[in-house]
């Protein structure tokens, strides 16, 4: 076979950024394996309003979670502890009253700040002992006007970050 020639560079970014998003997705949801993930809907957020991080393949025996701002399970960062089958909600040093915990382990941030932006960790507590971390994140922006001028490009960014986190969460 002969090597395939490289095709001519013409600055073709958005082609680019559409390819590296693909491939994105197939890496991080691999069709064989429920994986758990955290997902920031949406991905990035405008000042003032709300994110949700949602959590994907919960494990059966999930009983509480523990969320952290930043990307470790570090207790002086720890935004609450919940518990699922009683409700209780144990209030941690980073806990801001803006927070709602779902059962389904899902995290909603309301009227977010730049502050807010960056990493969040989530710590399953299971029956079986083996604990697993998977962190996500977010950005968030003043207005819309940063929202268009970046678009695409920070979706991928922001992809990337929660692809590669997710994958060692896994090891
Ligand atoms: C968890 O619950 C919230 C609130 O009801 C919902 O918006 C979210 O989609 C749920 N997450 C999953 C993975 O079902
Ligand atoms: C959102 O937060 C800002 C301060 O960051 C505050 O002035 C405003 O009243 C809050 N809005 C709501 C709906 O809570």
């Amino acid at each position: 076979m002969e090597p395939s020639s490289a095709p001519p560079r013409r600055g073709r970014v958005p082609w680019q950024g559409l390819l590296l998003t693909v491939s994105l997705v197939t890496f991080w949801n691999p069709p064989a394996t429920a994986q758990l993930t955290v997902e920031s809907v949406p991905p990035n957020v405008v000042e003032g309003k709300d994110v949700l991080l949602v959590v994907h393949n919960l494990p059966q025996d999930t009983i509480g979670y523990k969320w952290y701002r930043g990307d470790q399970t570090d207790s002086n960062r720890r935004i609450l502890t919940y518990i699922i089958d009683t409700g209780t909600i144990f209030m941690g040093l980073e806990h801001t009253d803006r927070e709602t915990i779902y059962p389904n382990g899902s995290l909603l941030l309301h009227n977010v700040t730049q502050k807010d932006t960056g990493y969040y960790t989530l710590d399953l507590i299971r029956k079986n002992p083996l604990s697993k971390a998977v962190t996500g994140q977010f950005r968030v922006y003043h207005g819309s006007s940063h929202r268009n001028s970046l678009g695409l490009s920070t979706g991928a960014i922001a992809g990337i970050v929660i692809g590669v986190l997710a994958g060692v969460a896994l090891i």
